[in-house]
């Protein structure tokens, strides 16, 4: 997969949204691990949950010109940024700014793609709608992640796939117990260890 164009951003732009870094492509990596297999889904509608610069949406949008894609940030900085990345990159995307995938239709994603706020921190620290909300997870980092994991089974197409980031204090096992309640498989797609976080991307699907 190709790594969107992103010269268009100034780099003080990053003060408000999340300047993409390893997570950001670990998870364009274990995309690009997955095209054979996302392609034999024919993926019409595709979202990424949190997009921020919007350079994953973007980069997947890259690689599936014939797909939809729609991105979400609740910070509006974010929006406007995933907005001109795509824009830039000749992606057709919209964003909304919205809480997670609150809004759209029932079932209507092939592929959901999420890289949350994953560090622990104090409940009350998370759930703002600023460059904060890059990062603060609550308790296990897991606050904003678990709430998307229950809107899983009414967003994503009954043979979708969930792409979803997380670091070993997330405790990813538990989150694979949930999934595997909601009625999912798992797999781990891929892993890397950068500096002393151990990331990986999961994947969930019926
Ligand atoms: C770790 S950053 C990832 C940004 C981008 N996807 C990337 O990989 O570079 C997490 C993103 O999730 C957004 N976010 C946090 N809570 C959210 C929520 N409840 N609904 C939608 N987006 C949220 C943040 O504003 C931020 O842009």
């Amino acid at each position: 997969m190709e790594t969107p164009y992103q010269n268009h951003i100034a780099k003080s732009d990053f003060e408000h949204v999340y300047e993409p870094a390893e997570d950001s492509f670990l998870l364009i990596d274990a995309l690009e691990k997955e095209l054979d297999i996302i392609k034999t889904k024919n993926p019409m509608f595709c979202l990424e949950v949190g997009s921020g610069s919007g350079v994953v949406i973007t980069a997947f949008g890259m690689a599936f010109p014939e797909a939809f894609c729609i991105s979400t940030d609740v910070n509006f900085k974010a929006c406007e940024m995933s907005q001109s990345t795509a824009k830039y990159n000749k992606v057709l995307m919209d964003t909304v700014n919205m809480d997670l995938a609150s809004s759209f239709v029932n079932g209507m994603f092939d592929v959901i793609i999420f890289n949350p706020p994953y560090v622990v921190t104090e409940t009350s620290e998370c759930g703002g709608m600023d460059i904060t909300a890059s990062w603060a997870g609550g308790n296990k980092g897991r606050e904003v992640t678990d709430r998307l994991l229950n809107m899983i089974p009414k967003k994503l197409a009954q043979d979708g796939i969930f792409y979803i980031l997380l670091i070993e204090d997330n405790i990813p096992e538990e989150v694979t117990e949930i999934m595997t309640t909601l009625g999912y498989k798992s797999q781990m797609v891929i892993s890397r260890k950068v500096r002393n976080e151990q990331q990986l991307v999961m994947k969930f699907y019926k």
